[in-house]
């Protein structure tokens, strides 16, 4: 018999006041316009998600395959032997890391999110930053605190703008308790530089706040001489660092995150609440996938080099992008890391406002993708000012449409000279001569 009792009313949804859901994530929304263009057969430009589109390396798959085998769930922080990887790999740049300091999760998004419930204070981070920062604060409840970045520098807040930011938030009331940081950044793909490291570490004791380096795109930058500091090496009581598989190895879909957590007291509390937040909502991180992460972590040379190998893809066609960007006379900072770059149409705003009564980041990129099929994201979905005419573009998508043409990606020299990652450069230049004309 089918159910024949009243149906449940839309009231019943209705949040208490001050409590406000996410909609889904801007970056997955867009890929999801992108993939129902293509079943339609329109052409489409993937330029709105943040992954890494090359093949998953073959000893990786393996060691997967054979810990398929591996049923229960495991301990709450990770397995023993990963924890242990993580530890090493951390070890190997600089930050003596203990095996007991690592947590392990399913993604470090997970971490994150586990990390703010763990924290239980608002936060600061810099404007722009990662989308999932600001929508995964809202979700528990704490306010993000957008903060400006120094001019020049992307992936990490002003320290004397944080300074304001915390008295501000003290004066209405709330308590700034850690500050985010994105070090290479997405969604400009530049880092920040290690002075710039310094004095945010020096702000971040000034406020006792905790300090959460994102470095899942640390082995992704481009070139060996762009200095990098973390400031784990800076300010380790107050550090956490998290990062990933997903971007380096090409496995965000096996989700699989690590987080190091802070030395002394305060590390271990924190420590702590991340294993009970864990403990309650994901148990513990896909054991196989665990088993083969461990093996990542270790480094062996088949993976370093497979590494060193996607580098080159990430760094030759951003780097193209870019190129593409700026001939056509947008402004562009030159990518360092990763697949990013944040083009500003800024020298294009009166064209765009006669010609199409385009005003917005997101109305530029509705536009890209309506008329051109081209995806991208508007800065405003990075926290930026609605009205600057700034995007995330994402070049890892463009590596190939088979495994065939992204297993050869990964192995070219030069692999913008293919002839479907030079067709995609091509469709770009097309795209904005006509937008620009
Ligand atoms: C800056 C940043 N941090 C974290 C993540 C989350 O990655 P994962 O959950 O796969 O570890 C992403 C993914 O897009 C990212 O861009």
């Amino acid at each position: 018999m089918p159910w024949a009792g009243p149906t449940l009313m839309s009231d019943s949804l209705t949040l208490p006041a001050g409590r406000r859901l996410v909609p889904v994530s801007a970056t997955l929304a867009a890929n999801e316009v992108l993939a129902t263009r293509r079943r339609a057969g329109q052409p489409v430009l993937p330029l709105a998600f943040g992954e890494s589109g090359l093949p998953v390396h073959r000893r990786l798959r393996a060691e997967l395959a054979s810990a398929s085998g591996l049923g229960a769930y495991g301990p709450v922080a990770g397995l023993p032997a990963l924890r242990e990887a993580a530890a090493g790999y951390w070890t190997r740049r600089g930050t003596p890391t203990e095996p007991s300091r690592v947590v392990a999760g399913p993604g470090s998004k997970a971490l994150l999110f586990g990390l703010l419930l763990a924290l239980g204070a608002d936060v600061a981070m810099p404007r722009p930053s990662w989308v999932s920062y600001a929508a995964q604060a809202r979700l528990t409840g704490l306010a993000p605190n957008f903060v400006p970045t120094v001019p020049g520098e992307a992936g990490i807040c002003d320290p004397a703008a944080l300074d304001e930011a915390v008295g501000a938030a003290r004066a209405a009331g709330r308590r700034i308790g850690a500050v985010l940081m994105t070090l290479p950044d997405n969604p400009t793909g530049r880092v920040a530089s290690p002075e710039a490291v310094r004095e945010l570490c020096a702000a971040a004791q000034r406020h006792d706040l905790i300090i959460v380096s994102d470095e899942i795109y640390r082995d992704l930058i481009h070139d060996s001489a762009t200095p990098f500091l973390s400031p784990a090496s800076v300010a380790p009581e107050r550090t956490v660092v998290t990062t990933a598989l997903s971007k380096s190895m090409s496995v965000g879909g096996w989700r699989l995150g690590v987080a190091r957590m802070p030395d002394g007291p305060a590390g271990q509390m924190l420590r702590d609440r991340l294993s009970g937040v864990a403990s309650e909502i994901w148990s513990a991180a896909p054991v196989p996938v665990q088993q083969a992460a461990a093996v990542a972590f270790t480094e062996p040379p088949e993976l370093a080099e497979y590494v060193s190998h996607a580098r080159r893809v990430h760094a030759a066609v951003a780097r193209a992008t870019a190129r593409v960007f700026a001939a056509a006379g947008v402004r562009v900072a030159m990518p360092q890391a990763a697949f990013y770059l944040y083009p500003d149409f800024a020298p294009w705003r009166a064209h765009l406002a006669d010609k199409y009564e385009i005003t917005t980041g997101a109305g530029l990129a509705a536009l890209l993708l309506e008329r051109y099929g081209a995806g991208t994201l508007p800065g405003s979905a990075f926290g930026d000012d609605p009205a600057a005419l700034r995007l995330r573009v994402a070049t890892g998508l463009l590596y190939g449409d088979s495994e065939g043409q992204r297993e050869t990606a990964l192995a070219a020299p030069d692999p913008v000279r293919l002839p479907w990652i030079d067709a995609a450069m091509s469709r770009l230049a097309e795209i904005l001569a006509d937008l620009g004309s």
